[in-house]
């Protein structure tokens, strides 16, 4: 299948490592030029060095903190100066801490808020209104199963991801009628630095081995195992092309049949 977009500017947020990478790995291709950003700068220039490397597109590696205003609008501005224009917004960021639920502070909880509500706000903010321009435009929220199940010791993720899926919705009602589409990917458990982070937490406070506390996870996904960054790429890359042109307003999970709800 021809995705359609070869040639298109993706801006791909906390694309250093993990699920991010691997969408802009994906991006690349099919073609699509690239930016994308991180805080740690050696990570994001290797990355940018490695798919540079592989593929023939133009990639910005821009580092940016995206708790911060300032940053996220001197990102975009970077692009359309460099690019000219945005057609494809992929909202990825970090993920806020785990914990038991009533040991967040109010900063916790306002850092949580900023880290993953509020720049996906912010982005769309700066973004929607180029792609208004252009008449074309790809939106992808990488959110969490967190938004429709909650989660065990992760109370920040599960309140705030189901914010961005209300934001997501909304905005993708204001602005299909001008071609452009807002969709958002809940991913289950996949093996990242982050998930190995999270489950070496788990165990220690079960008292297991990180390989115990992985396989009692693992065992309660129905496909038996976690999934790649690659297997959730693959939907933001579809979401993003030409093809997925009548699609708009969905949340869609990646996560081995993990979710046990109907919707
Ligand atoms: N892995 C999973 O199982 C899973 C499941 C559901 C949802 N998610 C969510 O999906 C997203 C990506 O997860 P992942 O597993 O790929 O995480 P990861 O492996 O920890 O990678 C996180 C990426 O985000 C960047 N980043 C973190 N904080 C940032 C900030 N404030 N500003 C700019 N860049 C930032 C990191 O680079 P720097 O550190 O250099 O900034 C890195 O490139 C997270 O929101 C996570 O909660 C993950």
């Amino acid at each position: 299948m021809n995705l359609g977009i070869a040639g298109k500017t993706a801006l791909v947020s906390a694309a250093s490592r993990g699920i991010g990478k691997a969408i802009a790995i994906g991006m690349a291709k099919e073609g699509a030029n690239l930016v994308i950003c991180a805080r740690n700068e050696a990570g994001l220039r290797q990355t940018a060095k490695e798919i540079e490397s592989a593929y023939s597109v133009k990639i910005l590696p821009i580092i940016a903190d995206l708790t911060k205003g300032s940053e996220i609008k001197s990102l975009i501005q970077e692009t359309i100066d460099h690019f000219g224009w945005i057609d494809i917004l992929v909202t990825n960021a970090g993920g806020p801490p785990s914990g038991p639920s009533l040991s967040f502070s109010d900063q916790d909880w306002e850092y949580a808020m900023i880290l993953n509500l509020l720049s996906t706000v912010r982005l769309c903010r700066e973004v929607i209104p180029i792609m208004k321009k252009q008449g074309w435009g790809r939106i992808v929220n990488m959110v969490s199963i967190a938004a429709k199940q909650p989660l065990e010791n992760m109370v920040l993720s599960n309140s705030i991801r189901a914010a961005v899926l209300g934001l997501a919705k909304t905005l993708s009602q204001e602005v299909a009628h001008e071609n452009i589409l807002i969709n958002s990917i809940c991913p289950g458990w996949i093996l990242t630095d982050r998930l190995v982070s999270i489950v070496k937490k788990r165990a220690e406070t079960h008292g297991k081995t990180y390989e115990k506390e992985l396989a009692e996870l693992t065992a309660d996904i129905p496909i038996k195992r976690c999934g790649t960054p690659e297997e959730v790429a693959n939907l933001a890359i579809f979401l993003a092309s030409e093809r997925a042109s009548y699609i708009t307003g969905t949340t869609i999970q990646v996560d081995g049949g993990l979710v046990h709800g109907l919707l």
